[in-house]
């Protein structure tokens, strides 16, 4: 049976949401959204090892979250300036005997049971090197050009979610390459570093990741809704 190693990446600043609290830690039905995250991957991969990544001055805010909320923190680690940085500083830690890693983003609270199993089953295949949740797009689409813009073809296209899950030898090598602004996420470091072969289990509507604060209303639906 191979051994996972997660990884709850929750070092970002979160500009976008607007708020001086980080996203991951608004609280959602009751608690911090990254704790949904890190309770969800833990049941599904049930012993797997873990960690939260962190940015230095919120360590101790997070210890008092835990202690607030009667929860157990993972391993944590300190994080950087880029989501890059922060996984590289989460491998540069992480157990040895691993055999694959899941990396989340600590903003997705609602990853359902099903699709992180699912992306941990893709490997069943020897040949696959990474698996990723994705989603296919249902708006139209158009792409920014030197004349404008023109139409392209969304049946070609998938948005891409976490958890996403490598071997763990390979990953680690992906990491040795240097930063490129177009890793946005760790499928993109590991395809530059030549691992090209992918997994695509299906990802849900539902793992969104908050962004907006009207994000947190839209989650919370989304478990009532679940939980009917
Ligand atoms: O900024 P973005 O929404 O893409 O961040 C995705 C995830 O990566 C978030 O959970 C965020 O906390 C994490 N992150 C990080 N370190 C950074 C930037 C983002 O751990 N420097």
């Amino acid at each position: 049976m191979s051994k996972t190693h997660l990884i709850i990446v929750a070092a970002g600043s979160g500009s976008r949401f607007g708020s001086p609290l980080p996203k991951q830690f608004c609280e959602l039905a009751g608690r911090p959204v990254v704790m949904h995250a890190i309770d969800a991957l833990q049941r599904a991969i049930a012993n797997a090892s873990c960690a939260i990544v962190l940015a230095p001055d919120r360590v101790e805010y997070w210890h008092a979250l835990c202690e607030q909320y009667h929860f157990t923190s993972p391993q944590v680690v300190i994080g950087g300036d880029t989501r890059w940085q922060s996984v590289k500083n989460a491998l540069d830690v992480a157990p040895a005997d691993a055999d694959l890693i899941a990396i989340h983003d600590g903003a997705r609270p609602l990853p359902s049971q099903e699709m992180i199993l699912a992306v941990i089953n893709a490997f069943d295949d020897p040949k696959v090197q990474g698996a990723v949740p994705a989603i296919a797009v249902t708006d139209s689409l158009r792409m920014i050009c030197n004349e404008g813009s023109k139409p392209i073809d969304r049946s070609l296209l998938r948005a891409v979610q976490t958890p996403q899950a490598f071997r763990a030898d390979l990953l680690r090598r992906a990491y040795q390459m240097p930063y490129q602004p177009t890793f946005t996420d760790d499928a993109s470091v590991m395809e530059a570093a030549g691992f090209t072969s992918i997994a695509l289990p299906q990802g849900s509507p539902d793992n969104i990741k908050i962004t907006n604060p009207r994000d947190i209303a839209i989650a919370e639906a989304i478990l009532h809704f679940s939980s009917k």
